[in-house]
């Protein structure tokens, strides 16, 4: 029986866990032996002049266990018993809400340090549990919650500490990166470029959590509590699929100097507003997002006396994920005090308004007067067209062409947009998406 399980009380609170192991080393329990935590148990076990793994938890655990392991680890289905043993650091690696934050608020209760991989309880309880560490005197850490093995969430705490942060903008989700790359360079239709994803074992059975962009509205969710310090309901950043986009899209883009991209961004509006969005965005092709290639992710940082830093590597997977949940470990078994953050704004305003160029992709019937239609639907909202666009090789029954319009308000342009979409001659549903030309992308709903 261990000593905490004698105290009384609900959550026994131990303090100073770390390093009491044998030979000084942290203590470590790690529950889910899935893809993330196999890895993990593999670093663990390679770092054990640091690290003592002591339990690893998964249900129906005897199935689970493997030889290379070390014999002295204990092997539990039972989430008392991992709390209960004398351990410095639980690593949650289950994945999904319940029963993980559960868990993680019942090790933090105990002064217990927490490192998770798990982006759907940071992004949604991330600021009351990081409360309950402080309260603890103990680490919540959760580097590889967001762009698995790209260190960001340190960068952001150590590196960039001495500014002013007030926009993270990236590339957050390694599947929709896939897709969109094979869309552009291999002319691969969408739903080919996905089958290949899922078989690759990049994108789930059910891929909506990546291309309908939730995956990457949790991340960002986190981004903007760690970087921008306010802390936003992930359901409230608007979300734009890239299911809608068509190879013709990267010939249009290419026409226009861009490519496209899922794009993630947030930005910081005075104290308490948030600027932010998730969607298919139309990228320079001299920007460094245009050359992230494959399931990498891109993250760039916007300080107000840095100017813009920008992390790129490995987003996914279970190794990268892994190096960032050792990581972390690593951190609080070498004695790091924990993070002291400000306190992330809760009741800040979540917005999508912002001014920029827009595209629009429109295909509609053979007939004369479309184009005048269009120009005094957008003007009426103040709306410059830039361009029109129509590429050659299509059949004249359906023949997509394009418009991009200077920058404006996103409220003008979905006003205009909603306008136009009640029009009798569209063949196919318009897609519009913002141009990034510097500043954070607006959201379209259309
Ligand atoms: N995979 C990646 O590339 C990646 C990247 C970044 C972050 N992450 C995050 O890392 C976490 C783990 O992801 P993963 O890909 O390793 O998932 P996974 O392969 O599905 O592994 C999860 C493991 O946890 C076990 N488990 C699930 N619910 C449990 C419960 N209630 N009680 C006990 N065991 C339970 C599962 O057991 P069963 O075998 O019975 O299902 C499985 O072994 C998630 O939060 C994920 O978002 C993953």
């Amino acid at each position: 029986m261990s000593l905490q399980s004698l105290v009384p009380g609900p959550e026994p609170k131990v303090t100073s866990r770390v390093s009491t192991g044998a030979e000084g080393r942290c203590r470590v329990a790690l529950a889910g032996f899935g893809t993330v935590g196999r890895s993990a148990a593999r670093l663990l076990q390679d770092a054990a002049r640091e690290v003592e793994l002591v339990a690893i938890l998964n249900r129906d655990v005897d199935r689970k266990r493997v030889d290379w392991v070390d014999g002295a680890v204990r092997w539990t289905d039972s989430i008392e018993e991992v709390l209960d043993r004398p351990i410095d650091v639980f690593i949650e690696l289950i994945g999904g809400r319940s029963p993980a934050e559960d868990w993680i608020r019942r090790a933090l209760a105990r002064g217990i340090s927490v490192v998770t991989a798990n982006k759907q309880v940071i992004a949604r309880d991330g600021a009351s549990l990081l409360d309950a560490a402080a309260a603890n005197d103990c680490h919540l850490r959760f580097e590889a919650a967001v762009a698995g093995g790209v260190p960001v969430i340190r960068a952001i705490e150590s590196g960039l500490a001495g500014d002013r942060l007030t926009r993270v903008a990236g590339i957050l989700n390694g599947t929709c990166n896939y897709i969109l790359t094979k869309m552009e360079r291999e002319g691969t239709a969408f739903a080919d470029a996905l089958r290949e994803a899922q078989a690759l074992g990049y994108a789930e059975a059910n891929p909506s959590q990546d291309i309908d962009g939730f995956d990457a509205q949790a991340k960002l969710a986190i981004l903007a509590m760690v970087a921008l310090g306010i802390q936003a309901p992930p359901d409230a950043i608007a979300t734009r699929s890239i299911a809608t986009v068509d190879g013709v899209d990267f010939r249009y883009a290419r026409r226009l100097g861009c490519t496209i991209r899922q794009i993630a961004w947030a930005e910081r509006n005075g104290d308490l507003e948030l600027c932010a969005g998730v969607g298919p965005t139309l990228v320079p092709l001299e920007s460094p997002l245009a050359a992230v290639n494959g399931s990498e992710n891109l993250v760039s940082i916007q300080g107000r006396f840095g100017g813009e830093t920008t992390f790129g590597g490995r987003g996914a997977g279970g190794d990268p994920t892994a190096v960032a949940v050792l990581s972390d470990v690593l951190t609080i078994a070498r004695g790091a005090r924990p993070a002291v953050r400000p306190r992330a704004e809760r009741s800040a305003r979540v917005s999508s308004d912002a001014a920029t160029p827009y595209y629009v992709r429109f295909t509609v019937v053979d007939r004369p007067g479309i184009i005048a239609a269009l120009a005094s639907v957008f003007a009426k909202y103040e709306i410059n067209i830039d361009a029109i666009l129509q590429e050659p090789g299509f059949p004249a029954s359906q023949r997509p062409f394009i418009v991009s319009l200077d920058a404006a308000p996103s409220a003008a342009v979905n006003a205009a947009l909603a306008e136009i979409g009640a029009f009798d001659f569209h063949l196919v549903p318009m897609l519009a998406m913002p141009v990034l030309d510097g500043r954070a992308p607006a959201e379209v709903t259309a």
